[in-house]
């Protein structure tokens, strides 16, 4: 048999619907075998596994790595260095940098940036009013889909009008090509958050006050009428209201091809931790009461969501503390610390880690017609995997991230089940990870420094006492 680059043994490996024990074989940047221990070719370099669950990496629908316009906030090397830490191998990375990635030199420009990433990539191009005629020539150049700003946010981006939107649509269908859209109401939004102000409100509450579920019902009830219509495949982002959940479950029944993302803030916070945390926790659409929680879950598990994106949207700390909520920017960091939030949820039994896998990249991989190449641990995948340790207990620290953005809502946040490695197919079998390197690849080293996974027994003592506290919550 011939020799191949690497064999990881004594692992779990997770799939959809069931975990197995088995030894993986990769060459170069491929998985080339899955199977029994003694049936694996000879191998460069063995890896043990003991205890650990294979994930295959996830992959992560919207993130902003800001390069072009604000390598202060981030940039491809930090953005993708904080994936790689975060068991995230393939990010699709959205428009609204600047220049705003709606003309061609804009996307060489993006490309160029991107050439920095330790993790695989995927472009939204811009569709919008002015660059719906350019759809064609964008696909050409490269980018793998599209993202549509029908609700205002970071970049302020005019929202599309219906007829562009309509066009686009018309134009993307018979392409099979997705179009990420963030549904909100721009004209709700705008008279609202005027309101607000001249009422003298400055609050964090008053961004809420602002965008109303309502906003994001009307704009997805639009969107899938005009998906329904073309027969476009459309995605919506950053899922919010339980409101609205009815409305993709009709959508879906009918035939619609549309696949939706909520993020972890969704899922786990609400204007409790708004009420404290203030403009840190300002994003687009809003983070909102509790009793949206709950539903989002539930619309996980049925598949009227069908996955976990981050929204990874950083920031510098100055732009997140203004005293004025209207001053302070929309977003957060969030690809590093998806994971091991996901995977705390996991450990406290509210869903199971085939489950997780299936909403953190199996869905994606779907959704971006990359099922088979990504998203699955089997041969002739792309050797993209995450390990994971589901013991491992830590608390997350904003000043730790790899992210440029070291400020988040999740600072300080007890959490168990981390990725302890990363590998990534495109750097050709390197492992990110703490306990070990291939020398050869000096560009990740750099993330390698970073120890933000402690298991002291005083912080494992911190997040039992953490946990029962979230438990009592949990039952009150
Ligand atoms: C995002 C950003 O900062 O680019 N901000 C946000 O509040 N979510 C933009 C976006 O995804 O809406
Ligand atoms: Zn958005």
């Amino acid at each position: 048999m011939k020799e191949v680059d690497l064999v990881i043994r004594g692992a779990r490996i997770v799939s959809p619907d069931r975990i197995i024990e088995a030894s993986v074989a990769i060459a170069g940047e491929q998985i080339v075998a899955v199977g029994h221990d003694d049936t694996m070719p000879p191998a460069r370099e063995e890896m043990r596994a003991d205890g650990l669950y294979l994930l295959p990496g996830a992959i992560d629908s919207h993130v902003h790595f800001r390069d072009p316009g604000y390598p202060n906030k981030e940039t491809w090397k930090t953005g993708s260095a904080a994936a790689a830490m975060g068991g995230v191998t393939t990010v699709f990375e959205m428009p609204n940098t600047n220049p705003a990635t709606g003309t061609l030199e804009a996307l060489r420009m993006k490309q160029k940036a991107a050439e920095a990433s330790y993790c695989d990539f995927g472009i939204h191009g811009l569709l919008g009013d002015d660059t719906v005629d350019r759809l064609e020539e964008l696909l050409d150049a490269g980018v793998t889909s599209f993202k549509a700003f029908v609700g205002n946010t970071f970049g302020n981006l005019p929202a599309p009008t219906d007829g562009a939107l309509l066009e686009g649509f018309e134009k993307l269908a018979p392409l099979g090509i997705r179009t990420v859209v963030h549904a909100e109401n721009s004209s709700i939004l705008f008279r609202r958050q005027k309101k607000m102000q001249d009422a003298g409100r400055i609050d964090a509450m008053a961004h809420l006050a602002a965008r109303p579920a309502v906003a994001e019902i009307e704009a997805i009830g639009r969107v899938l009428t005009l998906a329904e219509w073309t027969g476009a495949r459309v995605h919506i982002a950053h899922h919010s209201a339980a409101d609205s959940l009815f409305l993709l479950r009709e959508a879906k029944r009918r035939g619609v091809d549309v696949t939706a993302e909520t993020c972890p803030q969704y899922l786990l916070l609400n204007t409790d931790h708004m009420l404290k945390l203030g403009g840190i926790m300002r994003l687009n659409p809003p983070i909102r009461e509790a009793r949206h929680n709950q539903p989002l879950w539930d619309a996980l598990m049925d598949g009227t969501l069908d996955m976990i994106a981050t929204d990874h949207a950083p920031h510098a700390p100055e732009e997140k503390t203004r005293e004025s909520i209207w001053d302070c920017d929309c977003g957060f960091p969030g690809v590093e610390t998806q994971m091991p939030l996901m995977l705390t949820e996991v450990n406290r039994g509210r869903a199971s880690l085939m489950d997780y896998v299936r909403w953190s990249s199996v869905a994606p991989a779907k959704a971006w017609g990359l099922y088979g190449t990504k998203g699955v641990i089997a041969p002739g995948a792309h050797a993209d995997i995450a390990f994971v340790d589901m013991e491992r207990a830590g608390i997350l620290s904003q000043n730790k991230l790899q992210s440029i953005s070291k400020i988040s809502p999740w600072n300080g946040r007890p959490v168990k089940g981390y990725p302890l490695h990363t590998l990534l197919s495109c750097l050709s079998s390197v492992i990110v990870g703490r306990d070990r390197i291939d020398p050869a690849a000096e560009r990740v080293s750099a993330i390698l420094a970073a120890d933000f996974r402690p298991s002291e027994a005083a912080i494992e003592e911190l997040c039992k006492r953490e946990f029962a506290k979230m438990k009592e919550e949990e039952e009150d």
